[in-house]
């Protein structure tokens, strides 16, 4: 099996550490090579043996989810000095968006449009995560989401695979660095391999149905983008796939990711999901599942034990072969020699305090926060505010609160360290001109899984009706005695991630009303919005006059709002989702085929007979303080060959009075040919600084890359000679259109 991985031919260091992988394998029992493909869940929930005993015998070949640190180097020993063949393990967590300095999260970097912004916050992530003692890294997150009610989206970098490919790569890299290796840096993790944010009514874990050519040019390209970065994990998702749970699915692990793409690293599954292949009605019992996960292309097993129990009895009764355990085996062993565990196996304990005290750390995530951040409405100029206000209201459940200001994930023993948005504004004007309070407190109807993370004596009783009321009362009073408020609202930091689907994209609780009521008031009003996910805000998107859109911003987040609501920092963010009116728009996305009756038909009304279909904010929108112009737009050539590139150049000028960005975006449509091809594909961006006056003309590259698609119709790659429309602007709505054509 997997010829792939040894018939590639390869370099005198590859040659090495085979020669090295085989070594090692040629000294270990059938039972210890089942313990290199098994990860153990190191929670205090977890039955069966102590960790150390399992280790002891060989019986694991990574842990998960340890969250004293301390255990680190006692297990790692255990493993080095008291296994049979002292092979180190793996330490693993879910290391998203930060491990001590925390940044925004993924789907709020991605609207930085700077790969840049998530390969440095990945960097320090890792420089923090390596110093506690973690190896791997659960990240980066590349499922596409185009459904704004699934909770996950925050975790991704959103609707698009260009952009999710760009964010795919720079993530990448921030983790691992440019070779595995480096003792600052983690093994990433390219998750869940494939099509999980396209779940039925974007409900978490239900199955999904994608054609292969949503696949292969929308859910794809980001996995792929990141195997050819090198990336030395994947993690297969939970969901069924077309009717096959993802972690037991040939096609995606053996045939594409293995055959097609050359992947060389290993698959571990998602938690618990080979023991699951049972209860999601696919594999008749334990023993079937860890066959068919296995023989689908599955290496490690996370948690649920199934590949220990099963494995070797199905080596001895002749099912198995014990080549394709070593298939399995090989790629985590050399993911250990490449990462020089049997060199240093140990973590010095000394180091994390050293690198979690770094100042450059928290400026790397007030800079992500900053460029991160997409302002949505701005009428009369309210914004940026001036620094001289000494009687402000800051009002709303999120204003003062760690958890939403950090975002999701932060659930292994972190202890929550955010500058809130309060904080920053405080810090800005003085404590005494600012005045706050929280209104009624918001919560999920239904509690999240992680709720049970906080520890008891931490939990909060729920806030009583009358208790709300009052609350509710307070924060008119604090509004009605200032001069300027702002509100922060949104979601909590549980109401998006997994287990956080919701069926409405309303504002959850009373924010609205409370909102409604603020604004009846009459004083200016700006609203800062902490969420990770889209939010259907269609009447603020009316009444109130500034609205900044700051996700859950991470541990500088409150610093980064004050730095753009008081001008330091001219927000240059962009939307990388949709936002839908309503949930029930959801899924919603600018990539859509064209219909028969377009938008532009005469006879065309609205898709909807009870409102718009469209958006209420596009996808790649987002505002400044100062103004831009697209002009000069050309193409190298009005004909380009099949397999042949054309360059398209466009000047963007800065025609405002202060310095800002701007992010130029190229939009292509092919206009007719084997299939139909969406309205509009991103196939370029960069953003740009720009002086007052100032230009610069910004160059894409369009070849057979950026040209091909998968067709339906030929059931293979495929690029069409034909005519496309091609847009450069601010937003996939751009007007500035040319054309070319791909001859034969
Ligand atoms: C389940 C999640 O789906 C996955 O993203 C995560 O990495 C694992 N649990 C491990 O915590």
């Amino acid at each position: 099996m997997d010829n792939q991985r040894d018939n590639q031919s390869i370099s005198p260091t590859e040659t090495a550490i085979k020669a090295r992988v085989d070594a090692i394998l040629g000294r270990m029992s059938l039972e210890e090579k089942i313990g290199q493909l098994t990860q153990l869940g190191a929670m205090a929930f977890m039955p069966g043996p102590k960790p150390e005993d399992v280790i002891r015998k060989g019986g694991a070949g990574s842990v998960l989810w340890l969250t004293d640190r301390k255990q680190f180097n006692v297990l790692q020993k255990v493993a080095v000095e008291e296994s049979p063949s002292g092979i180190p393990l793996l330490f693993a967590l879910d290391v998203i968006h930060g491990y001590h300095t925390i940044f925004p999260v993924p789907l709020a970097m991605a609207s930085s449009w700077d790969p840049s912004v998530a390969e440095r916050a990945q960097t320090v992530a890792a420089r923090e995560a390596r110093a506690a003692g973690i190896h791997w890294s659960f990240g980066p997150m590349l499922d596409i989401a185009r459904d704004a009610r699934w909770g996950r989206i925050v975790e991704g970098a959103g609707e698009d695979p260009f952009l999710g490919a760009a964010m795919a790569v720079a993530q990448v890299r921030g983790f691992q660095g440019d070779v595995l290796g480096a003792p600052d840096r983690v093994l990433a993790s390219a998750k869940h391999f494939a099509g999980y944010g396209a779940s039925d009514g974007g409900r978490d874990y239900d199955p999904v149905y994608l054609s292969e050519s949503q696949l292969r040019n929308t859910y794809f390209p980001p996995f792929e983008a990141a195997v050819k970065a090198g990336v030395g994990t994947i993690m297969s998702a939970y969901m069924d796939l077309n009717d096959v749970p993802a972690g037991a699915n040939r096609f995606l692990l053996r045939d594409v990711l293995r055959g097609e793409w050359g992947f060389n690293g290993f698959v571990v599954s998602d938690a618990f999901a080979v023991g699951n292949l049972v209860i999601q009605g696919f594999a008749r019992d334990g023993r079937d599942a860890a066959l068919r996960a296995l023989s689908a292309g599955l290496d490690m097993d996370m948690a649920s034990n199934t590949y220990g129990q099963h494995l070797a009895g199905l080596v001895e009764d002749g099912s198995l072969d014990v080549a394709e355990i070593d298939a399995a085996v090989r790629p985590i062993l050399s993911i250990k020699v490449r990462m020089g565990l049997f060199e240093q196996p140990y973590t010095d304990e000394s180091m994390l305090e050293q690198v979690i005290a770094l100042p450059a750390h928290r400026q790397e995530a007030r800079l992500a926060a900053q460029r991160s951040m997409v302002l949505l409405r701005n009428e009369g100029g309210l914004l940026p505010l001036s620094k001289q206000l000494s009687n402000v209201a800051v009002i709303g459940p999120l204003a003062d609160s760690m958890e939403a200001t950090e975002g999701s994930w932060m659930i292994f023993d972190h202890k929550p360290a955010a500058v809130t948005v309060l904080a920053g504004i405080r810090a800005r004007l003085s404590a005494a001109a600012v005045s706050y309070a929280p209104g009624p407190e918001i919560k999920r109807d239904i509690p999240s899984m992680f709720d049970d993370f906080v520890p008891p004596a931490d939990r909060k009783p729920d806030q009583s009706p009358a208790d709300a009321e009052a609350a509710y009362q307070t924060a008119l009073d604090t509004a009605r005695h200032a001069d300027l408020v702002i509100m922060v609202l949104g979601e909590s930091a549980n109401m998006a991630g997994e287990f956080a689907s919701r069926a409405s994209l309303d504002l959850p609780g009373r924010q609205e009303e409370l909102l409604k009521a603020v604004v009846a008031l009459g004083k200016p009003v700006v609203l800062v919005l902490l969420n990770g996910r889209p939010l259907s805000i269609n009447w603020a998107a009316e009444n109130v006059p500034a609205i900044l859109e700051a996700w859950e911003p991470g541990t500088e987040g409150g610093h980064a709002v004050a730095d753009i609501l008081f001008g330091d920092v001219n927000p240059g963010g962009k939307l990388p989702v949709s936002f839908p009116r309503k949930g029930a728009h959801s899924p919603i996305y600018y990539a859509r085929n064209i219909t028969h009756q377009p938008e532009t038909s005469p006879m065309y009304r609205s898709r909807y007979w009870d409102g718009l279909p469209t958006p209420l904010y596009p996808f790649g929108f987002g505002l400044s303080y100062t103004t831009f112009s697209f002009t000069n737009l050309k193409v190298s050539a009005a004909q380009v060959k099949v397999g042949a590139a054309i360059t398209v150049s466009i000047d963007v000028t800065n025609t405002g009075a202060i310095a800002g960005d701007e992010v130029a975006q190229l939009y292509i449509h092919q206009k007719s040919g084997s299939d139909s091809r969406p309205m509009r594909e991103l196939k370029g961006f960069e953003r740009l600084t720009l002086q007052p006056g100032e230009t610069k003309t910004v160059t894409f590259k369009l070849g057979p890359a950026e040209l091909r698609h998968w067709s339906t119709n030929a059931g293979k790659w495929l690029q069409d000679a034909a005519a496309f429309d091609l847009w450069v602007g601010a937003d996939c709505l751009a007007s500035l259109q040319t054309e070319f054509e791909v001859v034969s």
